[in-house]
């Protein structure tokens, strides 16, 4: 039986992860999350479609391709995460179980940063962990998802 694949997603400014605001955000690059979730889905029976972009439309049309060509989401959808109605619909229709990650503790943060649309479509969150969160997230799709031989 085929791996199932996770599709992971990253929004907005995650692209300059390690540069940008390393004491919120710590020191690893995109590069490195991407790398321990590879090694973390190995170990896992997960397949890895990792991915980022800074636009919204552009998460939007992943999301409505995961459709057809994955078995679950992790999204950190940086600051869409706060306004994207767009996001939030386009994760309903997925038909798909979505886990919302987030490096930083986004309830200690900015009032702003409170509210999440993503939330919306989530079976769950894991913010304030930074990358661990990740990983965090690829085992709780694992528990999900079933075991290997119960999937369809
Ligand atoms: C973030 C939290 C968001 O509020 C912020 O806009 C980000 C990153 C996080 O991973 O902690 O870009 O999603």
């Amino acid at each position: 039986m085929a791996d199932a694949t996770i599709l992971v997603l990253n929004g907005p400014n995650l692209n300059l992860l390690g540069v940008r605001e390393p004491e919120t955000y710590g020191r690893e690059t995109l590069a490195d999350i991407e790398e321990l979730c590879l090694e973390r889905a190995a170990a896992l029976g997960l397949a890895i479609d990792f991915r980022q972009s800074n636009h919204e439309g552009q998460l939007v049309d992943w999301i409505q391709e995961a459709r057809q060509t994955a078995d679950g989401i992790v999204l950190n959808a940086g600051a869409y995460t706060h306004t994207s109605i767009a996001i939030l619909d386009a994760l309903r229709s997925a038909d798909v179980p979505v886990i919302e990650v987030h490096l930083s503790n986004i309830f200690r943060r900015e009032a702003y940063r409170h509210h999440s649309y993503v939330s919306e479509a989530a079976q769950g969150v894991i913010c304030g962990f930074g990358s661990q969160g990740y990983t965090l997230a690829l085992e709780a799709m694992t528990r999900i998802l079933g075991p290997l031989d119960e999937r369809d």
